[in-house]
């Protein structure tokens, strides 16, 4: 396990469209950890592999720190009603948005076995879901940033703010 080396907003790896993954081996499993190393060391909630230079469909959410989830090959298949809120990112460092994702949504994905599952969330999960999906698709969330990017020490920013 290690912490990987984070890409930062102008790498093309972020604006790239990730491959599925077709086989989980040793090393897709060990980038998995390190994603979740990475992730937690960084004190963000959600990262997805392209951030770490992979472009594979992989990406790790934990909106409370005691709920770790990997997303292989994930997929949203459902969404309800919308919310509005500060949204960061990891390869954004200092920087927050206001950005508009659903209230809810369902994503169906293969966990680290290869396994079908189903992930509900509301709230800053299903923020992070919509964040982490997108950076599989090379979409930053700053392409969908209501208003500026702000500091994140600026006044507006709040309590909320999570970077992923
Ligand atoms: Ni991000």
């Amino acid at each position: 396990m290690a912490i990987r080396n984070v890409r930062k907003l102008g790498d093309e790896t972020l604006e790239t469209v990730c491959r599925p993954v077709k086989k989980m081996t040793d090393h897709l499993q060990e980038l998995i950890d390190d994603m979740f190393d990475t992730m937690y060391d960084a004190n963000g909630v959600g990262l997805a592999a392209p951030q770490v230079g992979v472009l594979r469909r992989i990406v790790v959410i934990d909106v409370t720190g005691e709920d770790p989830y990997v997303l292989i090959n994930p997929e949203i298949i459902e969404t309800e009603g919308e919310q509005q809120a500060y949204e960061g990112c990891l390869s954004v460092p200092g920087k927050v948005g206001i950005v508009t994702r659903p209230a809810y949504v369902k994503a169906r994905a293969l966990d680290r076995n290869m396994e079908e599952f189903i992930l509900e969330g509301e709230e800053l999960l299903a923020r992070a879901i919509c964040h982490e999906l997108d950076h599989l698709d090379g979409i930053m969330y700053t392409t969908k940033v209501e208003g500026d990017l702000e500091d994140t020490s600026a006044p507006a920013a709040d309590e909320e703010d999570e970077e992923e």
